[in-house]
Order: C-alpha cells, then structure tokens, then sequence
C-alpha cells in the first residue's frame, strides 16, 4: 500500500496499462481480462488486475495531466516493481494526414514542462518510447488494421490552450498529436530503467476542429487496449 494505491504487495502486475480515466480501467479490465480483481480505489482512481492470454496485467488509472500520472508512475515503479507501462489513452491531432480515429504511437514527446522540469532546467531532455514495445505495437496495429502513425507528440499542461501560436509552429515541426501525460510517463521509465510507450486514439482534431462523436469511442478504445496488451507480450 502507497499513499496513494491500496493495493496490497503482489497484487499489481509488472505490466501495467494505465488510462486516465479510471471509468476506462475498469471498462478495459471488465472487457479485456480473464479474473479482473479491484486492487485500488484511492480517491476513485480505480485499478484492476488481471490475465490477459494467461499474463498478468494490472490497468490502473493515471488521471489527467503530467502530474497526477507521475504520482501513480513513480508509487507503480518505485513501490510495486511495475517494469512496464503503457499509456492508453486519447489525444488531439495536430496533422491533417491523421484522421479521427487513427492511432498515434509516440515515438517521441515535446513537452515545455513536466514534474520532472526541476531535474534538467536549461536542458530540452528528449523523453523516447522503448523501441521494443513501439515496433510490437506498430506490428498488432497493422495486423487489427487500424490506421497507425509513429512519430513524435506534444505532452500539454493544457486542455483549453492560449497558445495557438505554439500550436502552429509544433503543426509546421511534423508534431503529430496533443496529449497531456506521456513526457512525464517516458522520463520515469528512463529514470527507473523501465519500459514505457503511449499508444493514443485521435479523439480530437486541432487543425479541422472535428470530433469523435461519444458512440464512436468505445471501439477506437478497444483498439487501443489491443494494441498495448499485444506490445507488451507479443
Ligand atoms: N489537447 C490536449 N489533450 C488532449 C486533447 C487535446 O486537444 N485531446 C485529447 N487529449
């Protein structure tokens, strides 16, 4: 138990997918695994561990934002020996060659500022994915047939954003996608010597301002946890 999981020792897996929303976590654990067991309730941030294919698998909610994913990153890592973690969760396009729908991986994630800020202060760290689990991830997304883009993302502190100009420039830079956890997810894991990746369904459009209507989510969240569990044991 941490300050912030209730798990018990032994009762997280060392492959954990983590969602922000822990409504997601539960559906993912109800939909995708054999025996899900509630194994965290904190606060709501709701955390569930499972098989999937006869492997153990923990998904647990991260919540919103750099910050509130580095709490549970670091207490998974640090406390209960999680050596995999793989964000699942959805992001806007920056690109007009990505549609709704589509699946980003980030190969990489620009970021102006993540808890881990303080480390590296005059330096622009890069944050990467694990090359291993990328190439797995992009292989099953090829193989499930969902349209797939590997390249680099921008981590936000921001949803509503009063940087269109920022936006622009990351637009003109080949910056696929915005999202708000995944630096934060990647520098942990190179901290701790863990293996990390983002895989994330294009919800949101920034550049034609379309929207995946609510109906439509559910499968392109399905597709999603498919891709990860598949990265993490293929
Ligand atoms: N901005 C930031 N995070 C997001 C977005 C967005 O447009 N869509 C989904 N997550």
């Amino acid at each position: 138990m941490t300050i912030h999981i209730g798990a018990k020792a032994g009762e997280i897996a060392e492959t954990v997918l983590m969602p922000g929303d822990p409504y997601r976590a539960r559906w993912a654990a109800q939909t995708f695994l054999d025996d899900a067991k509630l194994v965290n309730e904190t606060r709501g941030m709701l955390g569930f561990t499972g098989t999937w294919r006869g492997h153990k698998v923990t998904i647990q909610g991260s919540g919103m934002g750099m910050p509130s994913l580095s709490i549970y990153a670091n207490e998974l890592i640090r406390d209960y020996g999680a050596q995999t973690l793989i964000r699942i969760g959805s992001c806007g396009a920056m690109q007009p060659s990505v549609a709704l729908r589509d699946i980003i991986l980030a190969m990489t994630t620009s970021t102006v500022s993540t808890p881990s800020l303080g480390i590296f202060r005059e330096l622009n760290y890069a944050p990467h994915a694990d090359f291993d689990l990328l190439r797995k991830a992009a292989e099953a997304a090829a193989r499930i047939g969902v349209k797939t883009h590997v390249g680099g993302i921008y981590s936000s502190d921001t949803f509503y954003d009063e940087r269109p100009d920022l936006n622009d420039q990351l637009t003109r830079h080949g910056v696929l996608g915005v999202e708000m956890e995944a630096a934060e997810l990647y520098t942990l894991a190179a901290r701790y010597g863990r293996r990390a990746l983002a895989v994330l369904t294009v919800s949101d459009h920034l550049v034609t301002k379309e929207e995946l209507p609510a109906e439509d989510r559910e499968q392109s969240f399905g597709d999603m946890v498919e891709v990860a569990l598949s990265a993490a044991f293929g």
